[in-house]
């Protein structure tokens, strides 16, 4: 008889199957996103993304409380501003939502991780992530309000602040900015290899961030293109960032395994907004098994390499790894 190898040795049985894993999912790999909403009072679902809020100042630390008592240690924190301009002023300001945010958060929950995604889109006028001049969205200009934004941050109390505008330079302008007003010891994790996705479609209605004119294909990257991403992670490395991240993951998972085989740094998947919004849409249907198929994908997801995985399904997944339900 033909010899051959037998691989359902190691799958005879749960246990065995447990001892050979090679992935495994950790509440520690997870990151939770978080909105929080100046016009409004209370809470209010997103429509295209079931079972996420915006919260107002008021009602985000009861949210944040049922996250921490699940065991998930870092959140990142989005801002809706009850007001916008040119310069994206609500995202810098002192007094700014997502500053007041972080200082409330930070005094009631000091050991949790709280990430500020730095970006002006929900804060401009025009809906883009920097400064605009006759249609065009200009990169130094950008980076100059891009950085008052992170120092704000984390002067307000952010542990770390994530980049998301896609200007170039806006790792080393962030550093130097951060330097310079004495945090030095503080992150920055990267959003370094960002595609122009409609992925991002139900954040943009929940965040209110959608482009007034045009699109986002001249600053974030286009979807066919993989060298770009490796010259974009590496640029990011290069200017000091202390994470590098890939966005969006599913249909990018080729790329997370490319930028984890060749950087030394820290790797991020955001599993953004419209992939929660499939599976939760199909799930809703009953067309899938919610729970599984977001195992495998999140497994998938570290398994392609990514060591960190921000994602909306960070409680679900918390409440079923404390019930062993995976
Ligand atoms: C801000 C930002 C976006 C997302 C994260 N930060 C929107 C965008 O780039 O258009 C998207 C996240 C998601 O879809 O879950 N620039």
């Amino acid at each position: 008889m033909v010899t051959f190898d037998r691989h359902r040795r190691l799958r005879t049985t749960a246990p065995i199957r447990d001892l050979v894993r090679e992935t495994h999912l950790v509440k520690a790999d997870l990151i939770m996103p978080v909105f929080v909403d100046a016009t409004i009072t209370g809470k209010e679902e997103i429509a295209s993304m079931p079972g996420i809020y915006r919260y107002s100042l008021t009602s985000v630390l009861d949210e944040i409380k049922e996250i921490v008592a699940l065991g998930i240690q870092s959140i990142i924190i989005f801002g809706i501003p009850d007001h916008k301009d040119d310069v994206g002023s609500g995202a810098w300001e002192e007094n700014g939502i997502v500053q007041q945010a972080i200082a409330q958060i930070k005094a009631a929950y000091p050991d949790l991780v709280v990430i500020a995604d730095t970006c002006l889109c929900e804060y401009t006028s025009t809906g883009h992530c920097g400064i605009v001049k006759d249609h065009q969205v200009l990169n130094d200009e950008s980076l100059i309000y891009n950085t008052k934004t992170a120092v704000s941050q984390v002067k307000a109390g952010a542990d770390m602040v994530a980049p998301s505008n896609a200007m170039d330079g806006f790792v080393a302008a962030i550093r130097e900015g951060l330097d310079k007003a004495g945090f030095q010891e503080t992150p920055i994790m990267a959003y370094s290899v960002k595609y122009a996705s409609s992925f991002y479609g139900p954040f943009r209605d929940a965040a209110d961030g959608a482009p007034q004119f045009g699109d986002r294909k001249g600053y974030q990257m286009d979807p066919a293109n993989r060298l770009e991403a490796l010259r974009e992670a590496a640029s990011d490395e290069k200017e000091g960032a202390d994470f590098v991240m890939v966005k969006p993951a599913m249909a990018f998972l080729d790329i997370v395994r490319d930028v984890r085989d060749r950087t030394n740094l820290p790797l991020v998947a955001y599993n953004v907004s419209g992939e929660y919004a499939m599976i939760k849409a199909a799930a809703h249907n009953g067309w899938i098994d919610e729970a599984q198929i977001v195992k495998e994908t999140l497994v998938g997801i570290k398994r392609a390499g990514a060591g960190l995985i921000i994602t909306y399904f960070a409680k679900d997944v918390a409440r079923r790894i404390d019930k062993q339900r995976w």
